[in-house]
């Protein structure tokens, strides 16, 4: 009989340590490579963001030019990823399934093995790979990545083939760096699991896809967006959140495991929304965000009182991607395209001090049975 503390769901539990980022729930904080999440995403380009991740420093500007053109190089997928891509669209896959098949295929034609490559070769692919399933689902041909235009520039670029304009750029990598990494959460965990087995980054990152395509992880910010709209064509907050309240409904964008305050990264992304709604986008729209935001937080606190129950990271998430033209249907993947330098970046942590991940289970089930044959049962 295991007498050691169960720990279901392993909370409370630290198996690994990390240089990468550092959570403060109660204070609401959140370190990314040693910044605070609001400098780290409001200043960096996501390459730098993702260079600082695996070097544990801001690169020179030398340095950053060679490691953008290094991802850029990485971009293409083969004509075979590609039709896989084409008949998950054709087959209404949902974007997590083709995101999972692109992933899983996307070193096979490279011949790369080395970790630090590999990592590499997943970043700059994830884009390429929810572009092109987009596009065959909108009955058209993918977008060539173009070389000269940043990250996420480039994404939005594939979306649309149209080159995007910088408040739409600096609004996503904004969400990128933003999201780029969160302490140990179930994704990250799952490919830190992987890795530790001495496997590879892309079976890391497949299994990392696999986790966050999950409703408990990476699928809240869909829903905000329904709820948001609603609430514009409404214009009555109010009775949006009673109404679901009184059902015992939970509202989306609210509340968090970990954060007993506003969640940083939320504060980070309003910013963020409200900078790029100011700049042009739909205006009216935005207003109903933030109202909504006031007359929820004030609701919760009334129908759930002693519980903090603030916005959490996907309420803005949803306002500042339908913002820049990220299709409600790619907020998952998108998800995924920024979190995938946190799991690459763990990765490689991972193996710089190796040690197999296997922890136990109790075992309750029975022990003295007795074999029948087929025959006898
Ligand atoms: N809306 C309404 N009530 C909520 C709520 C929400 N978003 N989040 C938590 N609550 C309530 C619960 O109903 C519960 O009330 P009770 O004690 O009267 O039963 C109480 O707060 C505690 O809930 P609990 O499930 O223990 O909180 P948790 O820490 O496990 O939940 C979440 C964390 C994120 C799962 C939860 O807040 C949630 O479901 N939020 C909505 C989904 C979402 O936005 N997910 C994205 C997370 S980044």
């Amino acid at each position: 009989m295991d007498e050691s503390e169960l720990a279901r769901g392993l909370e409370g539990v630290t198996v690994a340590e990390t240089r990468l980022s550092d959570i403060d729930g109660e204070a609401g904080d959140l370190v990314v490579g040693g910044f605070p999440v609001a400098d780290l995403a409001t200043n960096a380009t996501y390459e730098e963001a993702l260079f600082l991740l695996y070097n544990d420093r801001l690169p020179t500007a030398a340095e950053l030019d060679a490691f953008r053109a290094d991802l850029a190089d990485r971009r293409s997928v083969a004509d075979e990823v590609r039709d896989v891509l084409r008949m998950a669209a054709e087959a209404g896959d949902p974007p997590m399934d083709a995101l999972r098949a692109g992933v899983a295929a996307a070193n096979l034609d490279t011949g790369e093995a080395n970790p630090e490559g590999t990592a590499r070769r997943a970043v700059a692919v994830l884009p390429t790979i929810a572009a092109a399933y987009w596009r065959y689902r909108q009955g058209t041909a993918p977008v060539e990545p173009d070389g000269g235009l940043r990250h996420a520039a480039n994404y939005l670029y594939m979306l649309t083939g149209e080159e995007p304009d910088e408040a739409s750029v600096r609004g996503l990598e904004t969400y990128l760096n933003t999201v780029i990494d969160h302490g140990l959460n179930a994704s990250t965990f799952a490919a830190r699991v992987v890795i530790s087995t001495e496997s590879d980054i892309v079976s890391a990152v497949t299994a990392a896809v696999g986790a966050l395509k999950g409703p408990l992880h990476g699928g809240a910010p869909g829903p905000v967006l329904d709820m948001l709209q609603e609430v514009h064509d409404s214009g009555d907050p109010e009775s949006y959140v009673r109404t679901k309240l009184d059902a015992g409904e939970r509202l989306m964008g609210f509340g968090h495991r970990v954060y007993r305050v506003r969640d940083p990264r939320a504060a980070v992304l309003s910013g963020a929304a409200e900078r790029f709604y100011d700049a042009g986008g739909d205006a009216a729209f935005f207003e109903t965000v933030t109202a909504f935001e006031e007359v929820a937080t004030d609701l919760l606190a009334e129908y759930k009182p002693g519980r903090s129950l603030e916005t959490n990271v996907e309420f803005y998430t949803a306002a500042l991607l339908h913002g820049v033209g990220i299709p409600r249907d790619l907020f998952t993947p998108t998800f995924a395209v920024a979190r995938v330098g946190g799991w690459t970046a763990h990765c490689l942590e991972q193996l710089q001090d190796n040690r197999l991940i296997r922890p136990r289970a109790r075992y309750v089930g029975d022990r003295d049975r007795t074999w029948r044959p087929l025959a006898d049962r």
